[in-house]
């Protein structure tokens, strides 16, 4: 999370900025070999589509699930930007959609409260240029917060390896997206970026997303298990990058089903951060 300084468009300095320590995951052993997994595999996607959709909504209103009641006003009115219309047609009435190339020169006639932005690597050319928007668009004493990946597969005790199937997917697949200035994992160089667009009481968290279900924690292993469903979702979007490395789609086919196998056997404990 970043404040841009009240009423002063003068460079600020940064009142604070910890940063989180990040420790390796705790393994599961208990389920490496579970023969049910692809049966869980399939039950999970199920039960996922309908807890998304669990928001108490009265008189047309949406509001906060977590903690039912606690905050009695509806969440309030937000703009949502995106390149592309992807957007589902059964949002709340206080959401507005624009299409809009953040890169472009922001045209607001009006500031904003609070800036999100999020998951936007793979995507920006110019991030400078996108924090400095950002912050230009802030009414002063307003927030910003900024989630964003670092996509490399990576694991604390070694089990993915260079060998990995996986490993050569993400590494070949990130590498094309670097090649054509469209960097995926922009998550590390956040907070200084911020800190030079001028924004002060910065804060800065770091979390691991295991990939898979993985870890013996269960919140981590359910956010393991999400991620596992999205990435085997996903993974076909990475095929027209993997063709401009000279493969075709045959070749990019067959890599993307071996990494499939590979992500469902289980047989390393990787994350990527957020
Ligand atoms: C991985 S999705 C993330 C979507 C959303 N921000 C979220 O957090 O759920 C990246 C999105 O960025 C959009 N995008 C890419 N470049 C953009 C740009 N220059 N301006 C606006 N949207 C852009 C894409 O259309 C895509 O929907």
């Amino acid at each position: 999370m970043a404040d841009a300084p009240a009423g002063s468009a003068a460079p600020a300095t940064t009142a604070a900025s910890p940063t989180v320590e990040i420790v390796p995951i705790e393994v599961d052993r208990d389920t490496v070999d579970d023969p049910t997994f692809e049966e869980q595999l399939t039950t999970f996607t199920a039960s996922l589509s309908s807890s998304v959709l669990d928001y108490p909504v009265e008189h047309g209103r949406r509001y906060h699930a977590f903690r039912k009641g606690s905050y009695v006003f509806p969440n309030d009115e937000v703009i949502g930007c995106d390149l592309s219309p992807i957007q589902p047609t059964w949002v709340p009435p206080n959401v507005k959609f624009e299409v809009d190339d953040v890169e472009s020169e922001w045209t607001y006639n009006f500031t904003f409260d609070f800036i999100m932005c999020r998951y936007m690597a793979g995507s920006i050319g110019d991030w400078p240029k996108l924090f400095k928007s950002i912050y230009d668009n802030i009414t002063p004493g307003g927030w910003a917060e900024f989630q964003d990946w670092d996509l490399r597969c990576a694991s604390d005790d070694g089990t993915l390896t260079a060998e990995h199937v996986t490993h050569q997917w993400c590494t070949s697949f990130l590498g094309v997206l670097d090649s054509i200035n469209r960097n995926a994992y922009p998550g590390p160089k956040l907070l200084d970026r911020a800190k030079t667009a001028g924004f002060i009481n910065t804060h800065e968290e770091v979390i691991k997303v295991p990939l898979g279900p993985w870890p013996k924690d269960p919140r981590l292993k359910e956010i393991g298990m999400m991620n596992l469903v999205q990435t085997l979702d996903g993974l076909d979007a990475s095929l027209k990058a993997l063709m401009m490395l000279g493969y075709t789609e045959e070749e990019v086919t067959l890599m993307l089903a071996r990494v499939r196998k590979e992500l469902k056997s289980r047989e390393f404990h990787s994350y990527i951060k957020l």
